[in-house]
């Protein structure tokens, strides 16, 4: 379905490819009935989750966003060069399109920017905002699930396609995922194209775990709101005060792995069912995977990629990658 709303300054045209919405309801009940208890990640972000998201995002603790924006400004201008004047730019999981600024700003007249979203109403508010900013930029913003096989709208100015997926977005992906993910782009953007993707290193356990368990407790918030948003829109009945974050690093397998653990033996209702928790029972909520540089570009090459450069800050704590294909 395409809406075009060329009376709106800025904005241009808005693809609505309603992403199928997985049934919260659906995946909780399923989660729940498996032995090893589970809620997909994400779910996390409704709009408190987003907002906590947010916060997590401004945490002293949290190194990824500050310091992959700091990649980003130093450089840009070698992204630039490389890409070319007239570039079109594709951004994954856009948000609330921040990082993409620095590109944009740094760009040989930059001709299009799309916005790739699920959450309909921060992607419009977003692109129109950015719309807005950038005159003579063409925008389009595309309601779909980034990893979902959509169509790419046409655009104008004839540069080479960047694909950008900041964040270590990538990191929350299994990693048989994680390259079909990377294949299904490398094939979608063509030859002549290229990928810009954030991704968090391995590093000291310490470190992670501050990262991920923070002093102020944000993140903590983060991951028994998803308890919460199950209360709110789906008549469940979890006890917060019976669950609590952790977060553990998984050294062997290089990931972050988040879990609530019940402090109780307890019992949740869910609509007519009903689930039993032991004390010290941990389900699961989220993975995030840490890479070696070089074990990141083996991925994107076994996807199709050639990784081309690669960025980090002095402290070896990120990367971004910048993959061309061929
Ligand atoms: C969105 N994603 C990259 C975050 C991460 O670092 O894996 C999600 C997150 N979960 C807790 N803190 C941050």
């Amino acid at each position: 379905m395409l809406d075009m709303r060329p009376s709106e300054a800025g904005l241009i045209a808005f693809h609505d490819h309603a992403p199928e919405e997985e049934s919260f309801l659906e995946a909780t009940l399923e989660g729940l009935s498996r032995p090893d208890k589970a809620i997909p990640c994400r779910f996390l972000y409704d709009e408190r989750g987003s907002a906590l998201f947010d916060q997590i995002c401004e945490l002293e603790e949290y190194y990824p966003t500050r310091t992959e924006t700091g990649i980003l400004k130093a450089c840009a201008p070698e992204i630039a060069r490389r890409i070319g004047p007239a570039a079109q730019l594709i951004e994954l999981g856009s948000g609330s399109s921040v990082k993409v600024r620095v590109l944009l700003e740094a760009f040989d007249h930059p001709a299009a920017y799309v916005a790739v979203d699920v959450s309909r109403a921060h992607l419009l508010r977003a692109a129109r905002r950015l719309a807005a900013d950038f005159p003579d930029l063409e925008v389009a913003a595309i309601c779909a699930d980034y990893a979902a096989a959509f169509p790419l709208p046409e655009l104008g100015g004839g540069g080479r396609r960047l694909a950008f997926f900041p964040g270590s977005t990538i990191g929350n992906l299994e990693p048989e995922a994680a390259l079909a993910f990377l294949k299904l782009w490398a094939r979608r953007l063509g030859p002549g194209a290229a990928m810009l993707v954030g991704v968090d290193l391995r590093k000291d356990p310490g470190v992670l775990h501050a990262a991920y368990d923070d002093s102020l407790g944000v993140t903590a918030a983060f991951s028994l709101n998803l308890l919460a948003r199950a209360n709110r829109e789906l008549g469940a009945d979890f006890d917060l005060g019976g669950f609590r974050h952790e977060a553990r690093y998984d050294q062997g397998k290089g990931r972050i792995e988040i879990h609530l653990r019940s402090l109780k033996d307890q019992g949740v209702r869910l609509g007519r069912r009903s689930f039993a928790f032991g004390r010290g029972e941990r389900m699961h909520l989220e993975h995030s995977y840490k890479y070696e540089i070089g074990q990141f570009q083996d991925l994107a090459r076994a996807a199709g990629f050639r990784p081309d450069a690669v960025f980090t800050d002095p402290a070896g704590l990120f990367s971004v990658h910048y993959l061309t294909t061929s």
